[in-house]
């Protein structure tokens, strides 16, 4: 061991002066494309930094393959309540079967991304930290853990792990100027987002519809920005107006004071701060023990503390920030302390809903308006109400590209390809349509669409009706839920279809859902393998493994939430 240094190290290390291989393997996990990206752009940077990198998705990884890593770097985020993402599950699987493979000579870090205002926040990071541990291997630096304003921590991370091998070597540390971290083409993306121009904004549902669901049509003339279907398209959207004001009053706060909105030192008046920079409309128990101890607030401490958990949990459920500060009475602290305690302001995802090549220059989305009382107030969604109330033709929205590999149309233009989109979940089945018609592919293709009612919630119903006329697609079945008695819903068509459905999955069909998670994906999964199973006369396990097989092949794709 080198003298000197050596006691600081990790004994697993080699010391100073023996080669360390700066071979690193990236794998992410990722559903909605954030893990995947900072996968790429760790390996740019790494590469500009003299390491030589795989980076691959963990479902494109072969397990065995693992023994042969010297060093692995595990980008994952976590979604519903604390599960991996789709293309993580198998590699998740297969590390914590029962006698795990034994990996003594991997050295490892995990940056796992996650959202706060979850229970089981960065799950998924942490289970893969702790278990390549216990397998044997020896972290290269600490885990980090992101909130949805991953960047800063992510970087942080990355020149954590960069150190560990300079320690080592008694390398420079210094980065590469040079290397571009850009992913895509155009100046604009996450940190950069293109103020877009509202083109056109329609309300989708018909007079007497439970529903409001907009039709949005942005221009990206000018931006650089492209996208393939199965893309999505973050949007970063401003605080209702009065919302800022209730909480401007409660707090007893000049609007017009000066504050800063970020770490480069950016100064706006608290109105402007409140409406774009920060998050006002959701509590996180971090957000609520800074909170506790900012305002030295006994109440917030004692619902903070062991065995509270299951109040602490309904007090945050449907709550936002003018409530915490009713409720607990939080006032006395200075705006710049207060404001420190916020979280930025984060972008919402849509599935994008139209094809490039279809509308050049233009991106469409879907978008359901959420209104709904809660705790004795009505209650928006930010951006959706945003979109439905006050965004016009000629406003602008500042938006980027959020590229997302597992959502993608088959390479083959001819794979016959079943998609199941009811509700705003139709967006990139219509992003998939424009695109098949416009390059005139050969596949069949089969839609399965469902909704309240057929007079008033048939979204895009004429362009579906084209398509069938045209031939552009093969089949459609529609669920109705609410126009009879009994519910009936996509899954419902797809049982009532089992024998052909199959017959399509035999020859290659690739499968699609999008849309709710919780209750649709959840079941339209289970109706899947119960056709499995039926028409293929197979037991369940068979059945999954079916299902399993052909996600594997990514011919069963899911873009939920
Ligand atoms: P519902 O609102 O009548 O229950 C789009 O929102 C459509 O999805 C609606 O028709 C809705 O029906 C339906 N839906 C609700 N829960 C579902 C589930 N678990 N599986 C499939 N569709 C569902």
């Amino acid at each position: 061991a080198f003298a000197g240094t050596s006691e600081a190290l990790p004994p697993e290390l080699p010391a100073q002066g023996q080669t360390v291989s700066k071979e690193l393997t990236i794998l992410f996990g990722s559903q909605t494309g954030n893990a995947q990206g900072l996968a790429k752009n760790a390996a740019k940077k790494l590469e500009g930094r003299g390491f030589q990198t795989t980076v691959s998705s963990m479902s494109d990884f072969k397990p065995n393959n693992l023994k042969k890593v010297q060093n692995l770097l595990i980008i994952v985020s976590t979604h519903g309540e604390g599960d991996p993402p789709d293309n993580a599950l198998s590699f998740h699987e297969f590390l914590h079967g029962r006698r795990g493979p034994k990996l003594d000579d991997l050295r490892f870090s995990v940056l796992s991304l996650g959202d706060s205002s979850y229970e089981f926040f960065c799950q998924t990071g942490k289970e893969f930290d702790q278990r390549l541990e216990e397998l044997g291997g020896t972290r290269l630096s600490a885990r980090v853990d992101c909130d949805l304003d991953y960047d800063e921590p992510a970087d942080e991370w990355l020149e954590g792990v960069i150190s560990s091998f300079s320690e080592v070597q008694g390398e420079s540390a210094a980065p590469n100027s040079t290397v571009a971290t850009q992913v895509s083409e155009s100046v604009y993306s996450r940190t950069n987002p293109f103020k877009a121009e509202v083109l056109e904004n329609l309300n989708l549902n018909g007079r007497g519809s439970n529903k409001e669901t907009r039709h949005l049509e942005l221009s990206l003339e000018g931006s650089g920005l492209t996208f393939e279907p199965g893309d999505s398209l973050g949007v970063y959207p401003e605080n209702d107006s009065a919302l800022v004001d209730m909480l401007l009053e409660e707090m007893k706060w000049d609007p017009e004071e000066i504050v800063k909105v970020n770490k480069q030192g950016d100064v706006r008046s608290l109105k402007e701060a409140l409406m774009f920079h920060f998050e006002i409309t959701v509590l996180t128990k971090p957000l609520l023990e800074q909170a506790a101890q900012l305002f030295a607030n006994v109440e917030l401490r004692e619902l903070l503390s062991p065995g509270n958990e299951e109040k602490l949990k309904t007090y945050l459920e449907g709550r936002d920030l003018l409530d915490l500060v009713r409720d607990f009475n939080l006032l006395g602290v200075s705006v710049e302390e207060f404001i420190s305690i916020l979280r930025k302001m984060p972008a919402r995802l849509y599935s994008i809903a139209s094809s490039l090549s279809a509308n050049p220059d233009e991106v469409h989305l879907t978008i359901g308006a959420v209104r709904y009382d809660s705790h004795g107030r009505e209650r928006n969604g930010v951006c959706s109400i945003l979109c439905a109330e006050r965004l016009h033709p000629g406003d602008t929205l500042p938006v980027y590209i959020q590229h997302n590999e597992n959502f993608k149309l088959p390479t083959k233009p001819d794979t016959p390809i079943i998609m199941i989109g009811p509700g705003t979940g139709v967006a990139p089945f219509r992003s998939f349509m424009q695109e098949r018609e416009e390059t005139g592919a050969e596949g069949k293709s089969w839609m399965f669409f469902g909704d309240q009612h057929f007079v008033t919630d048939f979204l895009y119903q004429t362009e579906w009706q084209k398509w069938i006329k045209d031939g552009v697609l093969t089949k459609m079945d529609v669920a109705f839920s609410r126009d009879t008695e009994e519910k009936v819903y996509v899954q419902h068509r797809m049982l009532q279809h089992s024998k052909e459905l199959f017959e399509w999955l035999k020859v290659g069909a690739s499968v699609y859902i999008c849309g709710d998670e919780k209750n649709m994906a959840h079941d339209v999964h289970n109706t899947l393998l119960d056709i499995i199973e039926k028409e293929g006369g197979m037991s369940r396990e068979k059945a999954e493994a079916y299902l399993a097989d052909m996600q594997q092949q990514k011919r069963y794709q899911r873009d939920v939430y």
